[in-house]
């Protein structure tokens, strides 16, 4: 038995809303713990599902031909330069999986992604987690952990938790003279909330000079398809090629295939959508500050923010009243929570709760 599987940190998914509602006699729950898209799906993509929904009595296409065709078109690549996977989840499982061997290792840092860690350690593989520095991915200090083992390093940008990101000139410098035998994972979940900003990297460029490097992107945050479980990753074909190859054959449903293409189709909802969240996380943000409240500025939906050695209460209290945010004590910060940004409804009500426990608290 391999039984270092028990050393494996498992991930605890908080109980059923609807159950936690019943068993709490809540009217009502918001969910602000998992960075999800809080509005529905852009109608064209929930008639997409119910179509291919007649459908699933067949396998599902198992090049994932269509979306492929759709996203090599849309970034300029080789078809063959795209994997896909079961949400982006998968895809970091097939990068530790195809690109490090036995006595290899692989890097990241800390706090960021607890699934590039589980990864690894599923796979019997070594990880080293290099602190942040002012909760930024401090990549020079990564640079620097680099042994002949390094095989594989895991970016999330921008990052999760801390809804900071890698600049543009970060990752030049980073990426220049970096040994050949390392290649670099770009984790860009949340991709859509930064790119419009201007020192953002354009990882695309660094794909294109054929340098070591994958990215992957996913449905599952601005496209709100987190319950179908769709992510992408691209890169240098030789890379590709190999994490295709620990991959099962229909590990993409059919519905979330055709639910991806009409997401592509719905671009204008979409924008729409990002809008009132940049807006809500403005107003949030905002209110923090005149909270006198330390938080993370963060180009993502969501934000990291310093509560203190109540904080644990403050996640309990929360849920008692309706409304679910991340404790981050399993990410090594005790007094952190993560919220994400809901409704405009929601973030009101989570805002004048806070206020309201703070006030109780004598803050
Ligand atoms: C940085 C990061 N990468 C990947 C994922 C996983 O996304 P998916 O739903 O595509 O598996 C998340 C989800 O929270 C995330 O925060």
């Amino acid at each position: 038995m391999r039984t270092y599987l028990l050393k494996v940190p498992t991930y605890k998914p908080g109980k059923p809303v609807e159950e936690l509602q019943r068993e709490l006699g809540l009217k009502k729950v918001s969910k602000l713990a998992s960075n999800e898209n809080p509005f529905p799906p852009a109608p064209k993509v929930v008639k997409a599902i119910s179509h291919a929904a007649k459908r699933v009595n067949r396998y599902p296409e198992g090049s994932v031909f269509y979306l492929r065709e759709r996203l090599s078109n849309m970034l300029g690549l080789d078809p063959g330069q795209l994997v896909f996977g079961n949400g982006s989840d998968e895809l970091i499982f097939f990068a530790v999986r195809s690109l490090v061997g036995p006595g290899d290792e692989v890097l990241t840092a800390t706090p960021t992604f607890l699934m590039y860690k589980i990864a690894a350690m599923v796979e019997g593989i070594r990880i080293r987690e290099i602190p942040m520095k002012d909760f930024r991915y401090d990549l020079m200090a990564i640079r620097a952990a680099i042994t002949d083992h390094t095989k594989l390093i895991f970016i999330a940008n921008p990052n999760n938790p801390t809804g900071s990101y890698v600049t543009k000139d970060e990752l030049d410098c980073f990426m220049n003279n970096l040994p050949e035998h390392v290649v670099v994972f770009f984790d860009e979940a949340y991709y859509e909330f930064a790119r419009e900003k201007e020192d953002y990297p354009d990882i695309l460029r660094s794909v294109n000079s054929g340098r070591q490097v994958l990215v992957a992107r996913t449905f599952s945050k601005y496209y709100g398809l987190a319950g179908l479980r769709i992510g992408y990753a691209f890169g240098r074909k030789d890379l590709i090629d190999l994490m295709a190859r620990v991959r099962e054959p229909f590990n993409v449903n059919l519905i979330a295939q055709e639910a991806a293409l009409a997401a592509l189709d719905s671009e204008a909802y979409y924008e729409k959508i990002f809008k009132i969240v940049s807006k809500e996380k403005m107003i949030l943000e905002r209110e923090l500050s005149r909270l006198g409240m330390e938080f993370i500025p963060s180009v993502t939906n969501f934000v990291l923010i310093h509560i203190g050695p109540q904080s644990q209460e403050l996640v309990d209290w929360l849920l008692h009243q309706g409304v679910i945010v991340r404790h981050m004590k399993a990410w090594g910060l005790p007094e952190y929570i993560r919220v994400t940004i809901g409704k405009p409804e929601e973030n009101k009500w989570f805002l004048r709760l806070l206020k309201k426990w703070l006030k109780e608290n004598g803050r």
